[in-house]
């Protein structure tokens, strides 16, 4: 009773403790995992900032939204947190499928990791491949045709798609890549959805996990034989982690480069289509934006296709989609293990606790915000952006686990978007209703279904565009 009374001043509020029995865990479970982002937007109403919950008798998970905390985690006592719950999660988890991949690794390794592939990432290296990005979106667009009904999310999945198989292992999509890219979307759903069976139960899903993690690893191991015996630079980031090394002569063993492959493969292609998804959902809603998106964009490129030199040309363009992530953080969540006692926000999170930090919240509180619900892309223009405080705005993180591939999906999502919207408008349907998915990217539910209008200048005329990058 003493113990439950000292606790409770030293923990944040929050709801009940969840019983561990199967039965209070299965309840949980189905309600939390059903609808997570929900669940905790509820918890955050009803008890701040910061909130805590209790499983069974030890087990102590805290969930958090304030600028000021996720800048204590990730920022200022970050080497007092590893990463946790599904990341790490090696039966259920993204473990599972990443591997020891720099999302999931932590410590020295992680850093030695990091210090190995950071060189990939580097602005020279990375803008070398904006032609590429470019030409791989109009060759998308050539099979699209006027009035035609497209899901843009899968559209924009495929497209970055192709576009992390060229730039990652200087292959066009194909088979090869499909079956990487399965197999990552497969494993989403059992890190993020609800599974009540055992693994070793041979149901239909747990077999097709099987298949498809069998095929995948299949394909990157012959991928990463066949480059052991080529030692030119194709260009691509295989070819910089394969040639890496560390201070000591160290390369990199083939299981590190095939959990490094994997996990740059996921992380690489579904943030980005999804961050592109959610700003055509926009679009379509606020036609004033749309509007002035397109006066940007034909003012600047006069119908031709983006290049790399464009983009500093094209901040509107730039702000459609800083605004189109605050709404929609593509990383919506994410999560931490204490290694010791830390304090929080004038709280201790016991050592072993985990932390959820709350990106979704925070980019929507109307502390930080402005009419936080509003699509304003002027909300990033250089007059304005100093107004919002510092931390609430991390769609890519912050502190030494930022988004590594920062740059390369700004410069990714920028030239999409600029391509696509010089030449189509893209319109909902009325009936359409969006529903969010938070896996481990925030998707919209169900695809989205999305009707193409080629634009057409004023006076009605279809315009005319070129087809091919200056
Ligand atoms: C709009 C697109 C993207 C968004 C919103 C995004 C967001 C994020 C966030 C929030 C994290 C931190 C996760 C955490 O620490 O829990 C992260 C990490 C990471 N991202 Fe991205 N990302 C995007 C695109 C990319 C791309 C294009 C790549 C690679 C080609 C990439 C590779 C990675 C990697 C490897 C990490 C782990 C870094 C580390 O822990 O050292 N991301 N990303």
């Amino acid at each position: 009773m003493a113990t439950a009374a000292i606790l409770k001043q030293h923990t944040p509020p929050g709801p009940p403790p969840i019983s561990t029995n199967p039965l209070g865990q299965l309840r949980f479970g189905l309600r939390v995992t059903g609808d997570p982002l929900n669940v905790m937007l509820g918890w955050f109403k009803e008890y701040g900032d910061m909130v805590h919950l209790q499983f069974g008798e030890t087990a102590h998970v805290y969930f958090l939204a304030h600028p000021d905390h996720f800048h204590t985690v990730l920022v200022e006592k970050a080497d007092q947190f590893h990463k946790a719950g599904s990341y790490k999660d090696k039966i259920r988890g993204l473990a599972r499928i990443l591997g020891n991949g720099l999302v999931t690794s932590d410590g020295d390794y992680w850093r030695r990791q990091r210090k190995l592939i950071q060189p990939a990432f580097h602005a020279r290296r990375i803008e070398a491949y904006a032609e590429e990005m470019v030409n791989l979106t109009l060759h998308m667009l050539q099979k699209w045709q006027d009035g035609q009904r497209v899901d843009m999310n899968q559209a924009m999945m495929r497209l970055t798609l192709a576009i992390v198989a060229k730039t990652i292992l200087d292959t066009d999509i194909n088979d090869d890549a499909e079956k990487i890219a399965e197999a990552v979307t497969v494993f989403q759903h059992l890190a993020f959805g609800v599974d009540i069976f055992p693994l070793w139960l041979p149901t239909p899903s747990h077999l097709k996990q099987r298949r498809v993690e069998k095929a995948m690893n299949d394909v990157v191991t012959a991928l990463i034989a066949q480059r052991r015996n080529v030692t030119e630079d194709r260009g691509d980031l295989l070819s910089m982690l394969l040639n890496s090394v560390d201070e000591e002569g160290q390369g990199m063993t083939d299981q590190q480069i095939r959990d490094e492959i994997v996990t740059l493969f996921l992380a690489g292609h579904e943030t980005t289509a999804n961050a592109l998804s959610w700003t055509w959902y926009l679009l379509a809603q606020h036609p004033e934006v749309e509007q002035k998106l397109h006066e940007e964009l034909d003012r600047v490129l006069q119908g031709k296709a983006p290049t790399l030199a464009d983009l500093k040309k094209l901040p509107y363009t730039e702000q459609v989609l800083q605004e189109s992530m605050r709404l929609y953080p593509p990383v919506w969540n994410m999560s931490r293990q204490a290694l010791a006692d830390v304090e929080v926000g004038g709280y201790t999170i016991s050592k072993g606790s985990e932390v959820n930090l709350n990106t979704y919240a925070m980019h929507h509180d109307p502390r930080w915000w402005e009419d936080p619900e509003r699509f304003i892309p002027e909300r990033f223009s250089p007059e304005r952006e100093k107004q919002t405080p510092r931390m609430a705005y991390l769609p890519f993180s912050s502190g030494p686990r930022v988004c590594i591939g920062n740059s390369f999906a700004m410069m990714e999502a920028r030239l999409i978007l600029a391509t696509i919207a010089g030449r189509y408008r893209l319109t909902t349907p009325e009936s359409y209703q969006l529903q969010v998915e938070p896996l481990i990217a925030l998707r919209p539910r169900g695809g989205l279904l999305m009707t193409l209008q080629k634009r057409r200048t004023e006076s009605g005329q279809r315009l005319v565009l070129s087809e091919t990058a200056r």
